[in-house]
């Protein structure tokens, strides 16, 4: 089998590692890839997404996988394109892709379909957001559109609201769009992964994300610290009800809407006072979720994936480990507000009992490993119990070095 991974960061390198290990042993490639990737996959020579497509109709592809959301949406849409190929793809087409690219679209998916979402209004100028916020304080701001992981404020006052306002409306930031102004929710936040096929799903272990850059979750926004990962980290009840209220009537919502989805589907989840409520979409698996998941699933992922791409769920070829995994990821001087690239990295060598992804790194002329980006490298380690894999995770970090290293200790330890 020939596997084709779309994207080229930490989780595109699980990805690729673990359909790797798949029995098959299927021969991987790798687009856009990285150094790191491509001591697994083989590297693609293409440019923009209708070469890639059709590179991988001229190389008899089997299987492309979508890592990163940003080609589902582009020109045609990858998964669309893959179609008209007859290639089997495993990532939603474009109109169903709208799900994790236009907040609003989402919002209404949900509304429609009576799934539990917080409160928006969707506006379009800076004085129709400040009367949607009406006042009301804490406010949550929304860019509609791709941006990132940058478009969501959560604003405590008028101030940080008009900033980001103004950086959506006046700078024009991220470029043309709306934004939502949505009721601020609390509670604990869960990212749900099921893999779609049609009107059939299968959850995988629930996670959660460190989104915060400093220890005690202070300081800005990241693309996430770290993760842990457990069948565990929700209570059996909690997972009933996420199931029920939020993706059986997604699946649902999907069908009935005319969206086909064969792909993973990523709930972002606030569990609230009142019940679990989504906060967003994702149509593609969570990053550094995916290399804190990845070492649970055990059996054939290539299979599964091939099988749901072609419309069959296969649920029988995968399993998950009910233990623990916990990520650690080493991320460059400056982020997240900037990174550095060439710094060099030491002691990979000496991590023991755990993996490691590349996030952001690249080979020097001389074979050495060097920073290239904010999130550079991700550490993870597993255990049967949520110490054990806390512990195993951040001694195995400890080994590794780089000029302005910077990472949270409290990865898998702080509970929310
Ligand atoms: P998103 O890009 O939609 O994942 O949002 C980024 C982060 O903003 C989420 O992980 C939450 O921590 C926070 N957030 C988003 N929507 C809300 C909301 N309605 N209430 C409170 N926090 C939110
Ligand atoms: N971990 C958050 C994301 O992948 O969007």
């Amino acid at each position: 089998m020939r596997i084709l991974v779309v994207g080229k960061g930490g989780r595109e390198h699980a990805l690729v590692r673990a359909l790797a290990e798949s029995p098959g042993k299927p021969e991987l490639f790798c687009f856009p890839g990285s150094d790191a990737i491509f001591e697994w996959a083989q590297p693609v020579a293409a440019e923009g997404l209708e070469s890639l497509v059709a590179w991988m109709a001229a190389h008899s592809i089997d299987l492309c996988v979508a890592g990163e959301e940003s080609y589902l949406v582009k020109g045609e849409g990858l998964a669309n394109l893959c179609e008209k190929n007859g290639i089997p793809c495993w990532g939603p087409p474009k109109e169903s892709a709208q799900l994790e690219a236009s907040k609003e679209f989402a919002k209404e998916f949900l509304v429609r379909n009576g799934i539990p979402t917080a409160r928006a209004t969707a506006t379009d100028t800076l004085d129709a957001a400040v009367a949607a916020i009406a006042g009301e304080y804490p406010t949550v701001l929304k860019f509609d559109g791709l941006a990132a992981g940058k478009g969501v404020a959560v604003c405590p006052d008028e101030a940080s609201a008009l900033d980001f306002l103004d950086e959506v409306f006046t700078q024009a930031r991220f470029g043309p769009g709306r934004v939502l102004v949505e009721q601020c929710l609390t509670g604990p936040e869960v990212s749900v992964f099921a893999a779609i096929v049609d009107d059939q799903y299968l959850i995988f272990t629930p996670a959660r994300d460190y989104k915060r850059a400093n220890d005690g979750d202070l300081g800005p926004n990241t693309g996430g610290m770290g993760a842990v990962a457990s069948r565990q980290l929700v209570s059996p009840d909690v997972l009933a009800t996420i199931e029920e209220q939020i993706v059986k009537p997604t699946v649902k919502g999907l069908r009935h809407e005319g969206l086909p989805y064969r792909g993973f589907l990523y709930f972002g989840i606030m569990l609230t006072p009142t019940g679990p409520q989504v906060i967003e979409y994702n149509c593609r698996f969570g990053d550094p979720e995916c290399q804190a998941v990845m070492p649970l699933i055990e059996g054939d992922l290539a299979g599964f994936c091939l099988a749901g791409a072609k419309g069959e769920l296969r649920t029988e070829l995968i399993a998950f480990n009910e233990g623990w995994s916990v990520c650690v990821i080493l991320a460059s001087a400056g982020y997240p507000e900037s990174s550095r690239n060439g710094d060099l990295i030491s002691g990979l060598e000496n991590v023991n009992n755990a993996r490691i992804y590349h996030s952001g790194t690249q080979r020097t002329k001389d074979g050495a490993w060097q920073t290239q980006g904010g999130r550079v490298l991700a550490i993870v380690a597993g255990g049967p119990t949520r110490e054990a894999a806390v512990t195993q995770a951040h001694s195995a970090a400890d080994a590794v070095g780089f000029a302005g290293l910077q990472r949270r200790r409290d990865i898998g330890i702080l509970n929310f």
